[in-house]
């Protein structure tokens, strides 16, 4: 059994039954093709069976080498950007302490980013906090000629010499790209860095479950066997289960689809818990560059409730009504607190003495759900018992399969991203990237 629940209540006064299982042959049939792999970008589909196939000889590799620079560094280097970086960073936000920040009591190593962006402030003083630092670098890209993650390893790879000497950087890298393919792989192979292999099959946003994820969720300190099995779960349930309303892929996938044929074109993913933020983040980053091509798709934006509540929320209750939600709930606080009595009830809210701030964020969210349904925004809702690894394990794989069913249904191919291009090549020419010439000469005129 799965622990994640899915709720429709919250459509019901916006999609029929009848609408929904209108649906049911042509999700079957798009579940079947990727299974088959017979669908659009199909030479990417190796993250299907991926939970079945992780053996145990990679998942204690990882744990070992994981486990070694964890336990010589007080901070890991996490370079990668897009897919190389957002589903190990949703798991580990959402796993780790809110205050935690590595070697506290726990011994974990505090997990810190670069090369998802091009800030210059941001890594030069990233490199001045790790002046003083025991560190070690993971460097993930498929590609390996991705320009931030690059230039980020470059500044890392530098600063870890000059500290280290060559021979003590070398040990404190890690490389996790393509087989054969590109400079980090010949990099890697050059210097003889400690490396691991991204699958050809498995395009990046669908690589949370490939070393690109394991690994940095392992030297974090989590249990990447419970991930697995929570995912591999996952995948057996919606395998066998044929029944279309039993499947929560066949409908979630399906309902996105009728709400965006309704208008609904914005698809809001909601959480009440702050460290769901970077799930949010990566389950948007899935959606958008599988679905957002050939003038279509869903756009896939996040809040954090009831932060969010005193901000977007006016939007959502009364703005354009082009938009659904999608929550995702957690049932259980890991610990509890009680709102304390006070003598002098100073603020009124005695009436909350000895109930748990649990309660309250619950009813907020309850009265929140009511409130958007009134206001016409449908509401899907999607819900773990608890935040742990397995439940997590269990969403990246449901969002993976349900973003690949709802991108067929969309008729466009859910596996590749042409759009990334036009940012990149413009880039390329404004730097002065050589081969880049032409292209430099048409933007210099249109630059003021
Ligand atoms: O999903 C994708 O394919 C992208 O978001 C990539 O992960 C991202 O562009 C980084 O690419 P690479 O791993 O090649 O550096």
């Amino acid at each position: 059994m799965i622990d994640l629940k899915l709720s429709i209540d919250g459509v019901t006064n916006f999609v029929t039954r009848e609408e929904i299982k209108i649906f049911e042959n042509e999700a079957k049939h798009h579940f079947q093709n990727i299974q088959d792999k017979t669908g659009a970008g199909n030479e990417f589909l190796g993250w299907v069976d991926l939970p079945e196939q992780l053996d145990d000889d990679l998942i204690n590799k990882i744990k070992e080498d994981a486990g070694k620079i964890a336990g010589e560094s007080d901070v890991v280097v996490v370079a990668g950007i897009g897919g190389s970086y957002l589903g190990a960073k949703a798991a580990i936000e959402a796993l780790q302490g809110y205050f935690e920040c590595g070697n506290g009591d726990s011994k974990k190593p505090q997990i810190v980013y670069a090369g998802h962006n091009l800030a210059e402030d941001y890594h030069y003083e990233l490199l001045n906090y790790l002046d003083d630092k025991d560190y070690s670098v993971v460097v993930i890209s498929k590609s390996g000629t991705t320009t931030e993650t690059a230039i980020a390893f470059r500044l890392l790879k530098a600063h870890l010499e000059k500290k280290y000497g060559k021979p003590g950087a070398k040990s404190r890298i890690v490389a996790i790209t393509d087989a054969q393919k590109g400079a980090l792989r010949e990099l890697a192979d050059k210097e003889g860095y400690s490396a691991y292999t991204i699958p050809d099959d498995v395009g990046g946003r669908y690589s949370v479950l490939t070393p690109v994820g394991l690994f940095p969720i392992a030297a974090a300190g989590y249990d990447i066997n419970k991930l697995v099995e929570g995912a591999r779960n996952m995948r057996r349930f919606l395998l066998k289960t044929d029944s279309f309303f039993d499947n929560p892929a066949f409908i979630y996938s399906s309902i996105r689809n009728i709400l965006y044929n309704k208008g609904k074109v914005v698809e809001i993913m909601a959480q009440y818990q702050p460290n769901l933020f970077y799930l949010a983040e990566w389950w948007k980053q899935l959606f958008g560059e599988s679905e957002g091509k050939e003038n279509k798709g869903i756009f896939p934006v996040s809040v954090g409730f009831t932060t969010d509540l005193h901000s977007l929320g006016q939007y959502i209750q009364q703005g354009k009504r082009i938009i659904f939600e999608t929550v995702l709930s957690v049932d259980k606080s890991k610990k509890k607190l009680n709102i304390p009595r006070d003598p002098e009830n100073f603020d009124g809210l005695n009436f909350l003495g000895g109930k748990n701030v649990g309660f309250v964020n619950s009813m907020a969210e309850k009265g929140t759900t009511l409130a958007h349904i009134e206001g016409e925004v449908p509401v899907v809702k999607l819900s773990v018992p608890l935040i742990n690894e397995k439940s997590i394990g269990e969403l990246f794989y449901f969002f993976q399969l349900s973003c690949a069913i709802s991108g067929y249904m969309l008729d466009v191919n859910p596996f590749d991203q042409p759009g990334v291009e036009a940012y990149k090549s413009n880039m390329f020419a404004l730097i002065g990237k050589p081969g880049h010439e032409a292209r430099m000469k048409e933007l210099k005129k249109r630059i003021k």
